[in-house]
Order: C-alpha cells, then structure tokens, then sequence
C-alpha cells in the first residue's frame, strides 16, 4: 500500500486555485497552511515534482501556470457536502489498488461513506483475475466503503445502482460540456461495464464482506478512462476512454463529482427502502442496456453457453433463452 497524500499539499493547491490570477506570497501560503516558509518551498517542490506546473520562487511568491485536474478531498470536499459518500476522502497519489485499501480500511471499522481515490494505481485489480489499466492523472480511480443494510441475496442491487451512477454522471457532465446541445449516451452491459460505441470505458468492482443474513461492508470500485489518448496493443479493441469517444479533455473533477453526487442519491434510495428501489433500479438498467433484453449472447459461465437475454430477473440476474430453456446468469461474462 502507499501512503496518503499530505493535506497540505492539497490545501497549498487549494489557496493557489482561489487566486488564480495573482502570485501569492511564500509568507501567506506559509501562515494559511501553519508552517515555514522553506516548508512552503519544499512541498511547492514536491507537487511540481508530481506534475502540478507552479511558476515562482521564495522570494517572489507562487502562481498556479493552469488550475490541476487531481482528485484532492481540498477540491472535492466543498462540492460534495451533505452527501453520505465524500464525508471523509482519501487521496493517494499512487497506490497498489484503491479496492484494497478501502477494502483493509473496512475491515478496521471506517465508516460509511468514506471514498479512496489515486492518480495512478500500481496493481488495479478488475473481475475475474484481470487487471485495471491505471495511467496516473488520465483516468479516475476510486472506491467507496457502503455498509448497506442489505441481505447478500440483494447485493447485485449495488453492481446495479453503481452503473447507473456512472451512465447518470457521464450524461450530466457531457450535457454540460455541451451547454445541452449534445449529451451521450453510454450503455450499460450486464451487470455493471459501461460502454460507448461498443467499447467499454468503466468498470465496477463490488467486493462484499457478509455473513449469512446480511452485508457488513462493500467496497464499490469504479474505474474510468477519462482521458487517456490511447491503450496498449492488447486492450485497443475492447478498452476506450471519454476522449477517445468524444474528442475533448474531460475534468475529472467535475465527472468524480457528479459521480459520487448521482452514487449518493442512488444510494439513499436504496437503503432507505431496498424493496420499493429494486422495482424502478430494474426498468432504468434495462431502459440504459442495449444488450440487456432481445440481444443474442454469449455467456462464459457454467462451460459457456448462448441465448438471447430476456432482461433481469426478481433479483437482477439476467436471463438468457436458451435452446434448453431459460436460464439465469449469475456472474457476468456476457458477449
Ligand atoms: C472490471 O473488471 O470491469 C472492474 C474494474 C474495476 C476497476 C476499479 S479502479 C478502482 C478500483 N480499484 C481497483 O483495484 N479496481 C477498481
């Protein structure tokens, strides 16, 4: 694992951000953040080291060459409050897997709520036993520790909720990008890979930790490729990113916003009554999933099998008309 980002480096970029337009005294930024000014100096050093283009020197003062696009709870923080998810952010520069630190962080009790999030992962972990590519800074690398009061059986409501969030996110932020002239229109793939053009761009990971009657804790990974311009030889057919969709550079502060606001809401629906959300949770998956009824398939599970998809069943697993009959697919790998 790898050691949390130092808040001060967060706040130095946060003071820096507010006056963007001015340079800002070693003195100031010194009293603001309580230390020294070579202090100052030395961690100015250190976020240039780690990308973050600040012009000046001591004796002149610091000036932000153009506002970063990193993930620090100092930015994140104000845009998020009241939210459940966000009360508490860490950040890393770089880590083995965000999964796995939320995940030994649940363990030792963290609270609901609490959302990891790196600019690079060293070890991303995907389902099955793939990997996650993870460039620092170009795609959005976070996981949430939930403590829904759910029965295991109900815990692909989740995977559900969670690739909803992102399809509402992305929406939202394209809407946006666009002044609402165009929005696109991303499509989920049983149970939770996000699409565009047929081509995946985010993957969840829902790791759970439960007894018999109910969940204890989840860790809800969400990986997306924001802005990588291009993919390694063996991904380029299957992977693609935001940009490479749509043409522009998205921030990912404002996508990691929405995100975490629509994961929110989606959230409180969910716990506040499981039985009432799953009904709607259902039709909306299937309303966003080109692939999710009338959709001939392949299915790798159980020695592989094909049908065509019939949409969810009581309990959100998929079924497939097969040859031999109906039948439910419990884990994915669905082509
Ligand atoms: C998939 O295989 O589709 C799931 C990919 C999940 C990747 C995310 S990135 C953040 C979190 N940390 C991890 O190690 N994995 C998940």
């Amino acid at each position: 694992m790898s050691q949390a980002t130092d808040e001060r480096l967060g706040r130095i970029v946060r003071l820096l951000s507010d006056h963007a337009t001015v340079t800002v005294s070693g003195t100031k930024i010194a009293d603001e953040i309580g230390t020294s000014r070579s202090e100052v100096w030395r961690l100015v050093q250190q976020l240039r080291h780690l990308g973050v283009d600040i012009a000046g020197r001591p004796a002149t003062g610091y000036q932000l060459e153009r506002i970063p696009d990193l993930l620090l709870p100092e930015v994140l923080a104000p845009m998020l409050r009241g939210n459940i998810l966000g009360r508490r952010i860490q950040h890393f520069f770089r880590i083995t897997s965000t999964n796995s630190a939320a995940a030994e962080a649940a363990v030792g009790g963290e609270p609901e709520g609490t959302v990891f999030l790196s600019e690079e992962q060293v070890s991303g972990r995907g389902r099955g036993r793939n990997t996650w590519h993870s460039p620092r800074s170009t795609g959005i690398y976070c996981s949430v520790v939930l403590r829904p009061p759910l029965v295991p059986a109900d815990a692909l409501l989740l995977s559900l909720v969670a690739g909803l969030a992102v399809v509402e996110a992305v929406q939202q932020v394209s809407t946006n990008q666009s002044d609402g002239k165009h929005s696109i229109h991303p499509d989920l793939r049983w149970p939770n890979d996000v699409l565009l053009n047929g081509k995946k761009f985010c993957g969840i990971l829902i790791e759970l930790t439960a007894d018999q009657t109910r969940v204890r804790h989840a860790v809800v990974g969400i990986g997306i490729n924001v802005n990588q311009p291009s993919f390694p030889e063996d991904l380029k057919q299957q992977a693609t990113s935001l940009r490479l969709e749509t043409g522009l550079v998205w921030s990912r502060v404002e996508l990691v916003s929405a995100l975490l606001k629509s994961l929110d809401l989606e959230y409180r629906k969910l716990k506040e009554s499981p039985a009432d959300a799953r009904g709607a949770i259902f039709r909306r998956f299937e309303q966003h999933s080109s692939s999710a009824r009338g959709r001939k398939v392949h299915v790798d599970e159980n020695g592989g099998f094909e049908g065509v998809t019939e949409g969810l069943d009581e309990h959100g697993f998929l079924r497939v008309r097969t040859a031999q009959g109906m039948r439910t697919v419990l884990s994915g790998g669905v082509r």
